[in-house]
């Protein structure tokens, strides 16, 4: 710990709000859409509603919707609107939740807890989910305290619905879609997963969470988007997010259920405390009211025709992404995306190089495995920098084709680090890479980490690995290296 003090005086507004201002200057430049995740653009107008909407209930708090009724009618409104999108009937119920993270934590235990009270035999529940499916769900089932068999995907990096079936046991309770999934940006095929779910007697979860508020407008723009919501019979739970492409504040999705008694596994009450009967049906306490209130604002002030037309630019400016990193010699799309949400690989470059000269030309691209790629998640702030985009993207790719001393000597590095590692006792290769990664510029994200990538996919032990990113996870509580 640092030995940092409360100030003994407090700062003025002006000079904290300059502070504020400049503490800015290195995070991701997502204004002028440089990000490619963590951030979701919809236009200045919606980012003000949004953002008016949270300061004015920014004081409320929806744990108690007896105390604010607003709240109370927001949140409901905000559920059945979300519901209605999603093909839920008059029987689906659901509830806000403080992102994607809660949204899949309280569809993991809800299908524990309905597993006990409807398979009381069951006693090492297991969720049957796809490689691709996002680790909260392994965050769910680290909590909670079940098992997640994964199952591999196809070719087009889709859910393999035969190997699901393979992998349904006994104790099976759970089967997993997701639409589209993070990595590659494809649509499980929800249609067969629901199906193989009800012939088994089993829940089947879909997470929506990057598609729930996108998928319906695409398709109703005309693009081929294959049925993934309650209009699937089988389906029994969807997350989808209002805070990506719902363009509401940070801290909003809705979690549904196709009915009452389903969601009613999720509902926590405690009727013997001093303090009186305390009763919540997510994970929080406190919940934000802002969140809730934002989500309203920004959904009543875009209503189906804003959300159109905003689903109509992102999908034509991810075409034209995808359409241009195909051009460029070496880069190719994996899988064939279904919406707005892709991934760059290369067979002759490392992409990893590429994507750190794109760091230090400014853009934040997140590094996938498995394989590896560079991650795009396309909303309507990257439409004015397509071209830029582009061209940068075809310079990183040349520039990694050149080679330079600084390649030379990161290939042989890794080259000589694969060796080495391969010869090292345990523990020892843990100790190593934190040296290297420290002399990188650890504790914060270093500009160039291909070297770091590469070692990494090259540890023979992928414990060392789990132990090393803890110790990264730690670190972040401590400021970053100046
Ligand atoms: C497919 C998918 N599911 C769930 C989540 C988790 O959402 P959150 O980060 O809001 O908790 C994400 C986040 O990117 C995601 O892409």
């Amino acid at each position: 710990m640092t030995s940092l003090h409360l100030p003994s005086i407090g700062m003025p507004k002006d000079e904290l709000l300059d502070a504020l201002k400049r503490a800015r200057t290195r995070d991701v430049n997502w204004r002028e859409g440089r990000a490619f995740s963590l951030v979701f653009q919809a236009g200045e107008d919606v980012y003000e509603v949004a953002k008016e909407a949270y300061a004015m209930y920014f004081s409320e708090n929806a744990l108690n919707p007896g105390a604010f009724p607003s709240l109370r009618r927001f949140e409901a409104e905000v559920v059945a609107m979300t519901a209605a999108l999603l093909g839920g009937d008059e029987q689906a119920v659901g509830n806000m939740t403080s992102g994607g993270t809660e949204s899949i934590l309280l569809a993991m235990f809800a299908a524990r807890e309905w597993a006990r009270a409807n398979h009381p035999e069951i006693d090492a529940p297991e969720v049957v989910m796809p490689v691709t499916g996002h680790p909260a769900f392994e965050k769910a089932a680290h909590y909670f305290g079940l098992k997640i068999v994964h199952t591999p995907v196809s070719a087009d990096f889709r859910a393999d619905v035969e190997a699901m079936r393979a992998a349904i046991t006994p104790n099976t309770v759970l089967l997993v879609g997701s639409a589209p999934s993070y990595p590659q940006g494809v649509i499980d095929p929800i249609a067969d997963i629901a199906s193989l779910a009800r012939e088994r007697g089993l829940l089947c979860h879909v997470d929506a969470c990057v598609g729930g508020l996108m998928l319906p407008f695409a398709r109703k723009l005309g693009y081929p988007i294959p049925d993934f919501d309650f209009r699937v019979p089988g389906v029994t739970s969807i997350s989808a997010d209002l805070h990506k492409y719902g363009y509401t504040a940070k801290g909003a999705s809705v979690l549904l259920y196709r009915n009452k008694a389903l969601r009613r596994h999720q509902i926590f009450a405690y009727t013997e405390w001093p303090g009186g009967i305390y009763a919540s049906a997510g994970l929080l306490g406190t919940r934000p009211g802002g969140a809730v209130a934002s989500a309203w604002a920004v959904m009543q002030y875009l209503g189906e025709e804003g959300y159109l037309a905003i689903a109509d630019d992102v999908m034509q400016t991810a075409r034209a992404i995808r359409e241009g990193v195909e051009r460029i010699e070496g880069l190719r799309i994996l899988g064939n995306p279904d919406i707005s949400v892709m991934a760059i690989a290369s067979d002759e470059l490392d992409i990893y190089q590429v994507g750190d000269e794109m760091t230090v030309r400014g853009w934040h691209l997140d590094r996938q495995q498995y394989p590896a790629s560079l991650h795009l998640t396309v909303h309507r702030g990257h439409k004015h920098v397509v071209e830029r985009f582009l061209a940068d993207l075809a310079a990183s790719a040349a520039q990694v084709r050149k080679p330079t001393p600084r390649r030379l000597a990161t290939d042989i590095a890794l080259a000589a680090s694969r060796f080495i590692m391969r010869a090292l006792p345990e523990g020892w290769v843990s100790r190593l890479v934190d040296g290297v990664s420290a002399r990188m510029g650890g504790g914060g994200l270093p500009k160039r980490s291909a070297a770091m990538y590469g070692m990494m996919g090259a540890l023979p032990n992928r414990g060392d690995l789990r132990e090393l990113v803890i110790d990264l996870v730690e670190s972040f509580t401590e400021p970053p290296p100046s």
